[in-house]
């Protein structure tokens, strides 16, 4: 891609890394800039298996994803849904079920923008800006509540997205306020950075965190115990709990991606 910027929403500043097109890049998407990319290429010289981690992240989402769709859920609000790219929420849903509904909702415009051009002529799947910081402006979005039902079970997926938030913006309240919201039945689905196994692999995940520091989003790691805790404000933890990707329902069709430690994930479910 040439650094035109011709499809960059206004008010866009391509100037400073971005973690919704940094991950874009390591997925080998397109919608990304020159310091996103050095970004990460700097990233994966101090911590070599984050390419693996995005990728055990992926795999994961997807089969949460069509996990819930063939136990009924119809309905998903993906938050920090990120740049569409391979296996979106949407494609997966609806291969289950073609009647079901997903609201993108990411705090970056070119992620919405992006989401919005994929949708055109997919009436049950939209994408509207928001902030997980504030989740009643996401919830009570009036195009979020045109569209989804809170009387029936959402699933709300938070993945790779609340490591972005700080302890001081509260990230147990947030998920809790969620959870309030929703119908018995309802689903959150988190994945999470956790820590590395082995001190040499501690230290580059640590130095590719401390990368995160000069992104509007520095990344904050929690421990298996610190994840539960946040889906337990609102949601029981469903079997097998907080668990490494890899091991969270594997499917064997799937290509493997070798256990990655970092890459802590979680299924809660509203009682
Ligand atoms: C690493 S990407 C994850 C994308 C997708 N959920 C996945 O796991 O494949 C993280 C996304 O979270 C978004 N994000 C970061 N902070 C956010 C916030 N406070 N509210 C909404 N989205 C946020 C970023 O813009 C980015 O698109």
């Amino acid at each position: 891609m040439t650094e035109s910027d011709a499809w960059v929403p206004e008010g866009v500043d391509i100037t400073v890394p971005n973690a919704a097109r940094i991950y874009d890049y390591a997925l080998g998407g397109v919608h990304n800039f020159a310091v996103d990319r050095e970004f990460w290429d700097n990233a994966l010289k101090v911590f070599p298996t984050a390419g693996l981690v995005g990728r055990a992240n992926r795999a994961f989402l997807g089969r949460a994803v069509r996990r819930l769709a063939q136990q009924g859920i119809r309905q998903f609000l993906d938050i920090g849904s990120g740049i569409p790219t391979v296996g979106n929420v949407h494609e997966m849903a609806q291969g289950v079920d073609p009647s079901s509904k997903i609201m993108y909702v990411d705090i970056d415009p070119i992620a919405v923008e992006q989401s919005r051009s994929l949708l055109t002529g997919n009436p049950r799947a939209r994408a509207v800006r928001g902030d997980l910081r504030d989740p009643e402006s996401i919830l009570f979005n009036p195009a979020v509540l045109d569209f989804l039902d809170f009387a029936e079970p959402v699933a709300v997926l938070t993945v790779a997205v609340l490591h972005f938030l700080p302890d001081s913006d509260d990230p147990g309240s947030i998920i809790k306020r969620i959870g309030d919201t929703l119908a018995r039945g309802s689903h959150l689905v988190v994945s999470h950075a956790g820590p590395e196994r082995t001190p040499e692999s501690q230290a580059g995940l640590k130095a590719a965190i401390k990368l995160y520091e000069k992104t509007p989003t520095p990344v904050v790691m929690r421990t298996r115990s610190e994840i539960a805790a946040l889906v337990e404000t609102a949601f029981e933890l469903v079997p097998p709990g907080v668990v490494i990707a890899n091991e969270w329902h594997p499917d064997p069709e799937e290509d493997e991606v070798p256990p990655q430690p970092t890459a802590l994930v979680a299924v809660g479910r509203k009682p």
